[in-house]
């Protein structure tokens, strides 16, 4: 059985990535007025990845016998200086994730909570990945500067495709 404390963490973590969700397509919006349909399309998918790990957090409190409270969601920020300035919010935001997981984690080991440990080892390794992403584009941005060769980036982040998260897929397959 959960204790009041895990689940309530685990709880604030379904809003912060149902929230973080929310704050990437805001980010979308603002990169698609600035013409750059890539970038936006990028962001659009990250937001709908953060919905499926809200999913696999609240679905993992319902099978616990738990039920998940949720919380508000902030308003995100809208207006943006430049791309690079969206991703660097972008990765400052998951560096934030990442400390809540490790904080749910602390909180499962203290409890002996093995099975929520295992749940979220998925999230710790996911972690790694959500903050290369965007580490990787500034590196980019950084590179190719300002204009012409930012659309050159805009067609390569344009081509990533949603992949359900193996987690939410085992638990969403057809029996
Ligand atoms: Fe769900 Fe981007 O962390």
């Amino acid at each position: 059985m959960l204790s009041k404390t895990v689940c309530q963490a685990l709880s604030d973590q379904v809003t912060k990535e149902i929230g973080s969700s929310y704050l990437y397509l805001q980010m979308a919006a603002w990169l698609e007025a600035q013409a750059l349909k890539g970038f936006a399309a990028w962001m659009r998918i990250q937001a709908q990845e953060e919905v499926a790990h809200g999913m696999i957090l609240f679905n993992f409190l319902l099978d616990r016998g738990a039920m998940a409270e949720l919380g508000a969601i902030p308003k995100p920020e809208a207006v943006y200086a430049s791309p690079l300035q969206v991703f660097e919010r972008a990765l400052a935001h998951e560096q934030g994730i990442t400390e809540s997981i490790n904080t749910i984690m602390d909180a499962a080991i203290k409890d002996r909570d093995f099975a929520t440990q295992r749940r979220l080892d998925w999230f710790i390794s996911e972690q790694v990945e959500e903050e290369a992403n965007p580490t990787e584009i500034i590196a980019k941005i950084k590179l190719l500067g300002d204009g012409q060769s930012l659309f050159l980036l805009d067609k390569e982040l344009g081509l990533r495709t949603f992949v359900m998260p193996p987690p939410l897929a085992a638990a969403t397959a057809a029996p």
